[in-house]
């Protein structure tokens, strides 16, 4: 709850000034973003943690036939997004543990600068996995503990006492969202500048067949993988799923 309230406070504080103070680290991180999103015309996209809408803004204005969909705890935050944002963007206030959507309502989540501030990681790659159709992608941008800057910068964070869960290695990613039954296709690391080293991920939801059967021949890595590739070939009819090429 201390996180919680540490970030809704810095946030509102923030709001106003937040596209100013932030432009080239914005600018930078949705280009870099965007480059890495398999988005097709019609998909029901999802932003976690989308702050002022910077990353909706420029994807509703390159894909207008997209459903998008923006998510934030910090209602001044979502305002300034409403501010840029036409109406058909859907807004919603609320946290990535619990998320106020259905189940399967969305083609791909993605979610850039914010994971770091997850406290309960498992519990929000749940909650991803639930509004995600089977299938359907994960793409997550944030700072990348890889880069010795980048965990200086955060232990200058953590004396400053600022809202922060922790950032991650990209092999801890990759085992956190494994185990959440998300088969990682690709990690990105790379450098927007000295300081920032970042790292964006692209992972496929596992269909539950797929992570069942993954289980019961001993849980590994490469198993889910390879399963969800093929559930995914499957669903769009290239294989069958007694293992025979249909083409
Ligand atoms: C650094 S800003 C990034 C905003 C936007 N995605 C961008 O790239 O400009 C982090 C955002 O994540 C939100 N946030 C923090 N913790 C969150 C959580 N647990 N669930 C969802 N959003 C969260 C904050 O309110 C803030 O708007």
């Amino acid at each position: 709850m201390k996180t919680r309230n540490r970030i809704v406070k810095e946030y509102k504080r923030l709001a106003d000034a937040y596209d100013r103070k932030w432009a080239f680290y914005i600018e930078a991180t949705t280009r870099e973003t965007i480059a890495r999103l398999p988005l097709r015309a019609e998909d029901r996209l999802l932003d976690i943690g989308c702050g002022t809408g910077a990353l909706l803004h420029r994807l509703a204005a390159a894909h207008p036939a997209c459903h998008l969909a923006g998510m934030d705890p910090v209602a001044k935050m979502l305002e300034a997004a409403r501010h840029k944002l036409s109406p058909a963007v859907e807004l919603r206030q609320g946290w990535a543990e619990q998320l106020p959507f259905a189940d399967s309502r969305f083609d791909i989540v993605v979610s850039c600068n914010m994971f770091h501030f997850i406290d309960r990681p498992v519990d929000a790659l749940g909650e991803i996995r639930r509004v995600l159709q089977p299938g359907g992608r994960l793409v997550i941008t944030d700072w990348c503990g890889d880069y010795w800057a980048c965990r200086l910068f955060e232990q200058y964070q953590r004396l400053l006492g600022r809202a922060h869960a922790r950032i991650y290695r990209a092999r801890e990613c990759r085992r956190l969202l494994e185990q959440a039954g998300f088969s990682v296709e690709a990690i990105d690391t790379y450098k927007i500048n000295w300081r920032w080293g970042l790292m964006t991920i692209r992972c496929i939801h596992a269909p539950a067949w797929a992570q069942q059967q993954a289980c019961s021949l001993g849980y590994r890595t490469m198993t889910i993988s390879t399963l969800t590739r093929y559930a995914v070939l499957a669903a769009a009819g290239g294989v069958n799923r007694g293992g025979d090429s249909t083409s």
